[in-house]
């Protein structure tokens, strides 16, 4: 099938590269001439796992191409949406400018029959809002709102062999006609019995919004029972094995550490309870201030522990901090716990020297005023403090005594608790976790 995907970031390179493998013709779009011309060239703007040999060789078979121009959108079938839903300035409310210029570019290029899907995560309500918008442009299009769960690092994985579809469809034959020409899109998946619920604008909306909601929550509930371990000598990894072993529980997403960040759990649990207010509901859901809190509470506490284990060194000594991204395989630096903590000991006149395997160049371009280091073994020589915020198999995998060889001081703060603690403790190295003793 002909099929067009506006917006080229993370989620739309990810898909249009996908679409091809699954043996489609796809134009990708977006505004940025420099992200299109990179990724004409096969090249991926970001690092995503797999992106590359997938972008490579669907360039090359010229089934995927690229433009700065809209009106190339025209002549495809199927219409995917896949443009940024950032935090609005100065507000928790998604910013839907990208997602409505969106639209509005492409409705004069939409044919009868066409069908426009929209993946971009959105405050309940602006689908059947697009839809109107669609429907009064006398085109003869339709509209699905089709949300997307990929988690970056295992995006391609995500997105080619997805754990659920959710349609949300308009209600009679033309929702019963989008359902068919979508499925002839995810043939694969549908042949692989993945499992698809069909439902209703709102409901789609609220689905994505609401599982992130949900992982957020269990973040932050297992960092709430860290800041409980703290003050009575628990052991929180060991409370998250015991209640994890609880089939109803499970001990996924029970990681205690300095927190959750990137470009969707954060602004998502802000985006929704800023729409809930709007809709009178916001007592539903405020329990996701608190989520919120939580969380931001536990890059406190990491620059509180490294405060307080530098001591008078804290203006002159040097600082370590290993990871940039908001997590491992990923260069993404949005809303990062890692940056934030080296930004705050930065702020607070620590030498902070960051390393990452992938974030280093990101991180600059927000953050110029930290020193950077790609190299782990100049990052830690005369270091007074090593601090660990994202858990890269490069970190982890460091060995202690060699470690203990290059610093000044072996002290080492695991936001991740992510470190074999006994292993760096017999090392030589003052340990701390997070919710550990
Ligand atoms: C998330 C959702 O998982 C995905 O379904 C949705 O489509 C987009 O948002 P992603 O942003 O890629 O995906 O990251 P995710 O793997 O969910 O991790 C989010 C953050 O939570 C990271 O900063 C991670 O380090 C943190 N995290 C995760 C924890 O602190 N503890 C955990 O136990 C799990």
């Amino acid at each position: 099938m002909k099929l067009s995907v506006i917006g080229c970031g993370y989620l739309g390179a990810v898909h249009a590269s996908a679409m091809v493998e699954l043996g489609h013709d796809v134009v990708g779009i977006d505004v940025d001439a420099d992200k299109i011309a990179q990724l004409a060239q096969g090249r991926p703007p970001f690092f995503e796992p797999g992106l590359s040999e997938i972008l490579t060789s669907a360039t090359a078979t010229g089934r995927l191409r690229f433009s700065t121009d809209i009106a190339d959108a025209a002549g495809a079938q199927v219409h995917f949406i896949g443009v940024g839903t950032p935090q609005m300035a100065g507000s928790h409310a998604a910013d839907l400018t990208y997602v409505n210029a969106a639209i509005t570019g492409l409705l004069p290029y939409l044919a009868e029959g066409d069908l426009v899907v929209g993946k971009s995560t959105v405050p309940v309500g602006t689908a059947s809002r697009l839809a109107d918008l669609i429907t009064d442009s006398g085109s003869g299009a339709s509209l699905v709102w089709n949300p997307e769960f990929l988690r970056e690092g295992f995006a391609v994985q995500d997105t080619i062999s997805p754990d659920r579809l959710v349609y949300g469809v308009a209600p009679g034959e033309a929702g019963e006609r989008s359902v068919e020409l979508l499925n002839e899109v995810y043939a694969s998946a549908i042949a692989a019995d993945t499992p698809l619920v069909v439902t209703d604008y709102a409901t789609a909306e609220l689905v994505k919004v609401a599982a992130n909601a949900f992982l957020a929550t269990k973040i932050s509930f297992i960092n709430a029972m860290a800041e409980i371990a703290e003050v009575t000598g628990a052991d929180v990894t060991q409370l998250a094995d015991a209640i994890g072993f609880d089939a109803r529980i499970g001990r996924r997403f029970l990681n205690a550490g300095v927190g959750f960040g990137g470009g969707c759990l954060p602004k998502d649990i802000r985006a929704f309870t800023a729409r809930a207010e709007e809709l009178g509901r916001g007592e539903s859901v405020a329990f996701l201030k608190e989520v919120d809190q939580i969380n931001l509470r536990r890059r406190s506490h990491v620059v509180d522990l490294a405060t307080a284990a530098l001591g008078e060194r804290l203006h002159d000594g040097k600082v370590a901090v290993l990871g940039l991204s908001f997590k491992p395989h990923s260069d993404d630096v949005r809303d990062s716990p890692a940056l934030d903590v080296a930004v705050q000991l930065h702020g607070l006149g620590a030498d902070v020297v960051a390393s990452d395997p992938k974030s280093v160049e990101n991180a600059q371009a927000k953050h110029p005023q930290l020193r950077y280091s790609d190299v782990i073994e100049e990052t830690l020589q005369d270091a007074d403090l090593v601090v660990l915020v994202t858990e890269w198999p490069e970190f982890v995998t460091i060995d202690p005594v060699w470690a203990a060889t290059l610093v000044k001081t072996p002290t080492i703060i695991d936001g991740r608790n992510a470190l074999d603690a006994a292993a760096w403790r017999a090392a030589g190295w003052t340990y701390t976790g997070m919710g550990r003793p």
